[in-house]
């Protein structure tokens, strides 16, 4: 049976390594969630749809108007009181709380049904690309509305992208010192040894680069992120290997499932979910005594306290696009190999979340 929306009004206690235990609590609904539907898009004067396009982060950096209107929507996010769901503390709790497993899966629709044993885990499972695409959504829904642009839309960090020599650095607008005021997307828990001009490595180990073992060119980086996007984006032909396992009522997919200190990871990643991982642990504090716990984009609990966050998984986003879009040469059968699952137990999967008028919205995959 697919998971089903989760009620919000539940409040957990994460314990870190360092410093007191977090609350990952959002404020509960004063309303009953209400089923999504499809928005109505606005049109321009001229009866064109107004539709947001997300653009390359080092691309769009380069137009101050942009940039002013993405720091003055996260400044404005982060003013709002810890009481608004739309806040960006509540915000970064929305997955702490999905990610470090605050609810309990549900079986029968509503925000009343009984709900299972089994903590709700949207991380290790085909769960991992559509939560995340449906938090990336509400999340840009609230920015724009803050702003009160419609076409609004977050920037993606292409660090893919090999051939454009500033796609795979963290993009300037997210740094001090930029040529447009952008405290607001600024986050000082970051690795201060993969600044630019490093470019991201998809291939980076902790432990090696700790042992002074991971001294590459750029030539060598890049070349490993080619074999990392080739073998765990356009080598995973199914859905199970690129999306991840099933993930359905009573899967088990929590902490307490495994040894996390011996590294062990619970469920079945895709190699997108892999892939993306890597670029976490790059960008956090990681080898740092006074920061254990790998703040912020090192560790699921803290990463969405950095705003470079929701750009890294707009990029996740498109590369789940993209992935569908790959020729397949092997068999040039001219046939779809790539595509998602089409069960019912993964396309009925339901979340909830806050919209941008502060609204519970229950989100169901499969509805039209
Ligand atoms: Cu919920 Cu990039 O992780």
């Amino acid at each position: 049976d697919p998971v089903l929306a989760s009620s919000l009004g539940f409040c957990k206690t994460v314990p870190v390594l360092k410093g007191a235990p977090l609350h990952c609590c959002l404020p509960a609904p004063k309303t009953t969630p209400i089923r999504f539907r499809f928005p109505l898009i606005p049109r321009n004067l001229a009866g064109r749809l107004l539709l947001r396009e997300r653009k390359p982060a080092h691309v769009v950096q380069k137009d101050p108007e942009y940039v002013r209107k993405y720091n003055l929507a996260y400044a404005r996010m982060k003013a709002l009181p810890d009481t608004d769901p739309r806040s960006f503390l509540n915000q970064w709790r929305v997955h702490c709380s999905f990610c470090n497993e605050a609810f309990k899966q549900r079986r029968t629709p509503g925000p009343l049904g009984p709900e299972t044993g089994v903590p709700l885990q949207v991380h290790y499972s085909w769960t991992f690309l559509p939560w995340h695409r449906i938090y990336l959504y509400y999340h840009e829904r609230i920015l724009a509305s803050l702003i009160n642009d419609p076409t609004f839309a977050l920037p993606f960090w292409n660090w893919d992208n090999q051939l454009d020599q500033d796609a795979a650095m963290i993009p300037a607008m997210f740094l001090p010192n930029f040529s447009v005021p952008n405290a607001a997307l600024f986050d000082e828990f970051r690795n201060p040894n993969h600044m630019p001009p490093k470019i991201l490595h998809l291939g980076y180990n902790s432990k090696l680069e700790a042992e002074g073992k991971q001294n590459l060119t750029d030539k060598q980086i890049r070349y490993e992120n080619l074999c990392v996007m080739y073998n765990q984006v356009a080598t995973k032909i199914s859905a199970r290997d690129f999306l991840g396992g099933p993930y359905v009522v009573g899967t088990d997919n929590s902490a307490a499932t495994v040894n996390v200190s011996a590294g062990e990871v619970p469920g079945e990643s895709g190699g997108m979910e892999n892939a993306h991982n890597v670029a976490h642990e790059w960008t956090g504090l990681i080898n740092d005594p006074n920061h254990p716990d790998n703040e912020d984009m090192g560790n699921f609990i803290y990463a969405a306290r950095d705003p470079i966050f929701y750009s890294h998984h707009s990029n996740v986003d498109r590369l789940w696009d993209v992935w569908k879009t790959i020729p397949d040469k092997v068999t040039k059968s001219g046939s779809r190999k790539r595509m998602d699952y089409t069960s019912r137990d993964f396309l009925d999967t339901e979340f909830t979340f806050y919209d941008e008028n502060q609204t519970c919205d229950r989100q169901g995959e499969g509805q039209p």
